[in-house]
């Protein structure tokens, strides 16, 4: 297996190899010139102390066996110059992100038990490559979304997943805190909210009978203010969603004046799917919103808030009498429209108190808040509308970017979702394509940036959830962070050998998918079929048999591409260079389309 030296991910936009070493060792001090990075260099000793056993001191000035972090005010704001050399190692920037951003890079260069959280035992020689990095993304916004609500994930399992995207240097999560099946925010004023509304009986899921097994959870404000604050230790700002005006089935049930129908029965729900109880738009239910918009604006710092506002049936609204005279007295077209008076009302509360609100690209149905920043997950055609309407985007397409889907088609649970999005897919994804070149030009600056989602029906608990993101969350940091130019999905899984061995320091439970034989399809609606076989593993050989039996390294490569019959069996296998397996068998017999 060669592992290069510098892999890092998401891939510097500049790299020039040098000869030689720098080695961190007991004797190498951090050397702050600004003040403005002395809480990083405090952070990055802290972090290097506990695999290395060093307590690296941080001093004014030095030269030699030193780590320098230097203001650059020309750089660009996240990004950074890092200049190694056997010496000594500069890293300049402009802003304590980008300062921030050279040491993960510096990190990176090291060997991957540098992100051990116990000390490393074995005789680890602590070095960096010599190399001139000069970097800064492509976007600025690089996120990822996180369902803490369908299952509850302890602050640790949150904490870990702002570590990693702050070695792959993403700057925004997005908490889903509130749905039909959980309330996960402890909120002073309405305690009902967390005492009922975070907790249900048992999980049905997809399924009719459930577990039996009463599941739940909450975020205590203090809880909030922790996570908060680690994130922005680590330059992630941590965005809270809070749903309106459906998926509201947990605050209902502990709230039931918040529904149009306040009598009848209400539970939290242990099924997923969409729920037709949602937030009734009365005086009440805007106060109450209010209320807890307050008690949130105090706890997250964001410059963004998400006001959710996807899948929400108009039914209750339709059979309310009260519902219908609203909408008449406010001019709206329709009953339906009572979705944009939400929007509007909470996007001028919110940016009456300095934030910028985001909605699901359902907010885009009827009328649009302009000054919302619609996040287009179903497809690209949400965006399109949005950037005709010059409103701002943040994209999150589901076939490329739901990371709760498979990542191979080899499934390894039941439960889950039955598209995948292999590795390869994610990290080719290209928006262009879907947008096209000329609105790319003339309005590509209206997208903020991209996100992947992890929704959690199919996750739950914080290992699953490790399975589900990793390894693909390199994909969508690097292509956040990584001019086009730069990015090859080919080099990128010659990077990815080291980067397996850095989640493995960080005791991360990836998908292994990665060694897998993927099935790739031509779309011919008949038989006989063009089908290739891939693999990511970029050194392997994939050998193959259709006559049943299991492959081995004597059976035939497989060629670039392999017609096949309605009925054929094709069975292959990946092989390292000297002839040893690697991933999963892949039977495929193909059938009926399922495409
Ligand atoms: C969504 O997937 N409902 C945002």
């Amino acid at each position: 297996m060669v592992i290069m030296a510098i892999s890092i991910i998401p891939k510097p936009n500049s790299v020039i190899e040098k000869d030689g070493h720098f080695t961190l060792d007991n004797k190498t001090t951090v050397v702050v010139e600004s003040k403005l990075f002395q809480t990083v260099a405090e952070d990055f000793v802290n972090d290097i102390a506990v695999p290395t056993g060093f307590s690296t001191p941080i001093r004014e000035a030095g030269k030699k066996n030193v780590i320098i972090l230097r203001e650059d005010a020309s750089l660009a704001v996240e990004g950074y110059r890092l200049e190694v050399t056997p010496k000594n190692v500069i890293a300049s920037a402009s802003s304590p992100a980008g300062a921030f951003y050279a040491l993960q890079t510096l990190r990176q260069l090291m060997p991957a038990k540098i992100y051990a959280d116990v000390r490393v035992c074995d005789p680890v020689q602590w070095t960096a490559q010599c190399c001139v990095i000069e970097d800064a993304p492509r976007m600025g916004y690089r996120g990822m979304e996180l369902d803490v609500c369908r299952y509850f994930y302890p602050k640790e399992t949150v904490k870990k997943f702002i570590d990693m995207m702050a070695m792959h240097k993403q700057n925004y999560l997005q908490l889903h805190l509130t749905e039909d099946q959980a309330w996960r925010i402890e909120i002073k004023k309405y305690p009902r909210l967390t005492e009922i509304g975070a907790w249900r009986p048992e999980t049905k899921g997809f399924n009719e009978t459930g577990d039996g097994i009463r599941h739940g959870g909450y975020y205590t404000q203090d809880d909030i203010r922790e996570i908060v604050d680690y994130a922005a230790h680590r330059f992630v700002t941590v965005i809270p969603e809070i749903e309106l005006p459906g998926h509201s089935s947990a605050a209902i049930a502990a709230y039931p004046f918040l529904s149009c129908t306040p009598d009848e029965p209400k539970e939290v729900n242990t099924q997923w799917g969409i729920k037709e109880d949602v937030f009734c738009p009365s005086p009440e239910t805007f106060k109450f919103l209010e209320d807890v918009f307050d008690e949130v604006l105090e706890l997250f710092p964001s410059p963004y808030y998400h006001i959710g506002g996807d899948e929400c049936p108009r039914t209750a609204w339709r059979n309310s009498d009260y519902c219908k005279k609203l909408a008449s007295e406010l001019g709206l077209e329709s009953v339906d429209d009572l979705q944009y008076y939400f929007v509007k009302h909470f996007d001028k509360y919110l940016r009456e108190k300095g934030k910028t609100v985001i909605g699901w690209d359902e907010i885009l149905d009827g009328s649009a808040v302009k000054s919302t920043v619609v996040m287009s997950y179903r497809g690209h055609n949400p965006a399109i509308k949005a950037m005709n309407n010059d409103m701002k985007v943040i994209l999150c397409p589901n076939r490329f970017t739901y990371y709760d889907y498979h990542q191979s088609e080899i499934r390894d649970t039941k439960k889950n979702h039955h598209l995948f999005i292999t590795l390869r897919k994610a990290y080719n994804y290209n928006p262009t394509l879907f947008i096209g070149d000329s609105l790319m030009k003339v309005k590509g600056d209206h997208i903020l940036g991209y996100q992947a989602c992890l929704w959690g029906e199919s996750i739950p608990d914080s290992r699953r959830l490790e399975h589900q993101t990793f390894p693909r969350e390199a994909c969508i940091a690097e292509f956040c962070w990584t001019d086009n130019e730069q990015r090859n999905f080919k080099d990128f899984c010659v990077r990815m050998l080291k980067e397996f061995k850095r989640l493995d320091a960080c005791d991360i439970r990836y998908s292994d998918a990665f060694w897998d034989v993927i099935v790739n399809m031509s779309l011919e609606t008949d038989y006989p079929r063009e089908v290739e076989l891939e693999l990511d593993y970029p050194y392997a050989r994939i050998h193959y048999t259709t006559d049943g039996s299991i492959p081995t390294a004597a059976s035939p490569i497989a060629p670039a591409s392999i017609m096949v019959n309605k009925g054929d069996v094709i069975k292959a296998q990946g092989f390292t260079p000297d002839g040893r397996p690697v991933g999963k068998l892949m039977t495929r017999k193909f059938e009926n389309f399922e495409e």
